[in-house]
C-alpha cells in the first residue's frame, strides 16, 4: 500500500513523527514539495532530529529516500543534514536519490526573499527567508533557473550563473539599492555542491515507477500544510508550492490513483507561524498556555507559533480537497488542564453561517467562529498506549472532531517520541 502524509492546518502538525512511524512498514519515503522552509521533527528515545530537506524516513537505516522534482533544494542545507545524520551513525549512500529536475535554491534567492520581506514592512508575508518564493518564481519564469541536473556540467553552469547573477544584481540594485553579489562566490560553492550531490542525482520519476511496479511500498511526505497551499490556502499568506496533497502528483510524477491512503495530520488545536488570517487564534492566556505546554516554537526559525482552538471548518476543507481518508491527531496530551475546550464548527460571515472554508482573504477576515464547547481533562496522557485508556473527555473530543470533519482518526499523539503514538483501528 502506498500512502501520502500531509498537513491539514498551517504546517508543523507533527508530520515528521507520523512519517517516521509509518516508514517502519514502507520501503521508500519521498519528499515532493517545499524546501528548507520545512522543519520536521523526529524524536527517537532521547535523540531529536530536525529535518528540513531529507524525508523523515532517513533516520531508518534501510529506508530509501527520494527528493522529488517538486522540491526546491538548498544544497548547503542538504549537505549539512547528510553530515548531521552521519554523526549519528546514519549513512545515506546507495539509498538516497535526488530528482535531476528539482530546482536549486542559491544565495541570491535567500537575498531576494529577505530584501522583499524587509521592503514590505508591515505587509510582509513572514516567510522563513529560505529563498522559497524566489526559487519557485524562477522555476515558473524559466529563464534564470538552475536544476540539479545542471551540476553535472560545471563549465556550462558557470556561464549560466554569471548570467543570472548579473541579472539579479541589476534587479536588487535598482529595487533595493542592495550590494552586488559575486558570481565567483556562488560558482565556488556550486563546485562543492556538485561534488557532494551529483552522485545522488537521477531520474526519480523512472525510479519511483519501477519501484511501484516491483511492489515496493512508497510513502509520500508532504511539507507545510494544506492551508499554506499556493492555490487553496490563505493567499497571499501561503508558501509558494501546492502544499496540500494536490501537490503530490506534480511534485514527483506519481499520480494520486497509485496511492491508497491519504493521511492528514492535525494538531489537537491550531498553530500558525508568520502573518495571515487565523480565525480561531487565541492571542491571550489560553494561547500562551498551549504554546508553553506544546513547546510551540518553530523548528526552522525558532519563532513563537501563534496558537488557537481546533478549526474543524478549516480541517474539513483541507481533508476534502486532499481526498483524506484518515486523520492522525497529534498533541492531544498538550490540551491537558484546560477546563473547557472549544472546536470551531462553523463560521458566521456577514450574518450567514457557513461550514465551507473560504480561502479568499476578504471573506475569511470577516469570519466569526461558531464554537462547540466540550469539557477538558486533567489526566496526563503521555504514558497512554491504548485508546481505551484515554479519559472519557478526551474520547469525546476525538469523537466531536470526527463527527464534524467526517474522517476517522486513526492515530493519536500523546507526546513527541516515536513511542508516544496510539494507532487506532477503524471499526
Ligand atoms: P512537522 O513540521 O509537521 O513535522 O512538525 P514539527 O516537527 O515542526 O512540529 C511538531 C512538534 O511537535 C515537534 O516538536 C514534535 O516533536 C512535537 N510533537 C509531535 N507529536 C507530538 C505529540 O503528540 N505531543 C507532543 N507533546 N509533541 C508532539
Ligand atoms: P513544515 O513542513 C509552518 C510558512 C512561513 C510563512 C509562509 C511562507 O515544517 O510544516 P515561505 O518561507 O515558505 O515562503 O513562508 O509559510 N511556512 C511554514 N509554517 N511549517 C512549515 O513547514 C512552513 N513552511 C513555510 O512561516 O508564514
Ligand atoms: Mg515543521
Amino acid at each position: 500500500m502506498n500512502c501520502c502524509v500531509v498537513g491539514l492546518q498551517w504546517g508543523d502538525e507533527g508530520k515528521g513523527k507520523v512519517v517516521d512511524i509509518l516508514a517502519e512498514n514502507c520501503d521508500i519515503v519521498v519528499r515532493y514539495g517545499g524546501g528548507a522552509n520545512a522543519g520536521h521533527t523526529v524524536v527517537i528515545g532521547d535523540t531529536k532530529y530536525a529535518l528540513h530537506l531529507l524525508p523523515s524516513g532517513a533516520v531508518r537505516k534501510s529506508t530509501v529516500c527520494v527528493i522529488g522534482n517538486g522540491v526546491v533544494l538548498d544544497p548547503a542545507v542538504l549537505i549539512d543534514e547528510i553530515e548531521m545524520l552521519k554523526k549519528h551513525g546514519i549513512e545515506l549512500e546507495s539509498r538516497f536519490f535526488i530528482s535531476e529536475n528539482a530546482h536549486v535554491v542559491l544565495d541570491y534567492h535567500k537575498t531576494e526573499d529577505r530584501l522583499r520581506e524587509e521592503s514590505l514592512g508591515k505587509n510582509k508575508i513572514g516567510t522563513t527567508i529560505r529563498g522559497i518564493g524566489p526559487c519557485y518564481a524562477d522555476k515558473i519564469g524559466r529563464s534564470y533557473a538552475v536544476r540539479m541536473a545542471d551540476f553535472r556540467d560545471m563549465a556550462k553552469l558557470e556561464g549560466k550563473i554569471e548570467n543570472i547573477v548579473a541579472y539579479k544584481n541589476k534587479l536588487f540594485g535598482a529595487m533595493y539599492k542592495a550590494e552586488p553579489i559575486k558570481a565567483a562566490d556562488i560558482i565556488e560553492k556550486c563546485r562543492n555542491f556538485a561534488k557532494a550531490l551529483v552522485p545522488y542525482v537521477v531520474d526519480t520519476t523512472q525510479y519511483l515507477h519501477e519501484a511501484i511496479d516491483a511492489k515496493k511500498r512508497v510513502l509520500f511526505e508532504g511539507a507545510q500544510g494544506s492551508l499554506l497551499d499556493l492555490d487553496f490556502g490563505t493567499f497571499p499568506y501561503v508558501t509558494s508550492s501546492n502544499a496540500s496533497s494536490l501537490g503530490m502528483a506534480a511534485g514527483c510524477g506519481v499520480p494520486a490513483q497509485m496511492v491508497e491512503r491519504f493521511i492528514g495530520v492535525v494538531k489537537a488545536y491550531a498553530t500558525r507561524v508568520g502573518e495571515g488570517p487565523f480565525p480561531t487564534e487565541q492571542d491571550n492566556a489560553t494561547g500562551e498556555y498551549i504554546r508553553d505546554k506544546g513547546h510551540e516554537y518553530g523548528t526552522t526559525t525558532g519563532r513563537a507559533r501563534r496558537c488557537g482552538w481546533f478549526d474543524a471548518v478549516a480541517v474539513k476543507y483541507s481533508a476534502r480537497i486532499g481526498a483524506i481518508n484518515e486523520i492522525a491527531m497529534m498533541h492531544l496530551d498538550t490540551l491537558k488542564g484546560i477546563k473547557e475546550l472549544k472546536i470551531c464548527r462553523a463560521y458566521s460571515i456577514d450574518g450567514k453561517e457557513t461550514t465551507f472554508f473560504p480561502s479568499d482573504a476578504v471573506r475569511l477576515s470577516k469570519a466569526q467562529c461558531v464554537y462547540e464547547t466540550l469539557p477538558g481533562w486533567d489526566e496526563d496522557l503521555t504514558g497512554i498506549t491504548n485508546i481505551d485508556q484515554l479519559p472519557q473527555a478526551a474520547k469525546n473530543y476525538l469523537a466531536a472532531v470526527e463527527k464534524i470533519v467526517n474522517v476517522p482518526i486513526t492515530m493519536v499523539g500523546v507526546g513527541p517520541k516515536r513511542s508516544q503514538a496510539i494507532e487506532r483501528k477503524i471499526s
